[in-house]
């Protein structure tokens, strides 16, 4: 018997973790939930888990440090690594907004230009503003990018909305939708061919899960 484990990094904490958990367990891997432990072994499926940062993950994989990784699609088009998207997995459904502070008369996409914006997904904003013509200049942060207006770091934000309420605390108004995001699943495009029947096997299992909640 081969003791090949597929490496599977999900979100060490924050909006992914417990969805990505509860998947795999739903999917019938028994893990445990990696609270100090930063990777862990499931005692009936040959997979081995690995927590880790979320904006890391699209590197790992592309490194095959990690074999697969679940992140948001945010993330995944950020990143723009050799990976590839296998799955969209129904869960932590969010988009990236631009938004700006609510006091301000917002006039269309032309409000930004000349203006500065925070965030998180640098590519991925800039690709928007040259779709749209606008000249604005970025400020990347690595998160807390909803204060930005308000210390005078910055004009506007895009960031990932997802209830709203982090916004709607630090006095801000979402005004346009750059993406619409959830969780996926991504591959290296080089896995070998035992990793992918363990992957296949890991496929079917959470088509049911997802068959059996439609
Ligand atoms: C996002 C975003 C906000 C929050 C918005 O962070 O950066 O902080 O969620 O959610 P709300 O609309 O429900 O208030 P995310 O969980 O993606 O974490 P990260 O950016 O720290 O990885
Ligand atoms: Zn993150
Ligand atoms: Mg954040």
């Amino acid at each position: 018997m081969s003791n090949t484990l597929l490496r599977i990094a999900i979100q060490k904490s924050g909006r992914l973790q417990e969805g990505s958990l509860a998947l795999l367990k739903e999917s019938g891997l028994s893990i445990s939930n990696g609270r100090d432990q930063l990777k862990t072994q499931a005692r009936n499926f040959p997979v081995e888990v690995l927590f880790l940062r979320d904006d890391d993950i699209p590197q790992y994989v592309e490194d095959n440090v990690a074999d697969i990784g679940i992140v948001g699609e945010n993330v995944f088009v950020e990143k723009q690594k050799q990976n590839q998207l296998i799955k969209k997995l129904d869960f932590a459904k969010c988009r990236l907004c631009l938004a700006i502070p609510r006091s301000e008369n917002y006039t269309g996409l032309k409000w930004f230009e000349g203006k500065n914006i925070a965030t998180s997904y640098p590519a991925i904003v800039q690709q928007f503003l040259n779709k749209n013509n606008i000249k604005a200049g970025i400020h990347e942060i690595s998160g807390s990018v909803e204060i930005a207006p308000g210390i005078g770091l910055a004009d506007g934000i895009c960031d990932i909305v997802s209830t709203g309420s982090t916004l709607l605390s630090n006095g801000l108004k979402e005004v346009e939708t750059v993406l619409y995001s959830e969780a996926v699943m991504i591959a290296s495009p080089q896995l070998s061919d035992e990793k992918k029947t363990i992957l296949n096997k890991l496929l079917f299992r959470i088509e049911s899960v997802q068959k059996a909640k439609n």
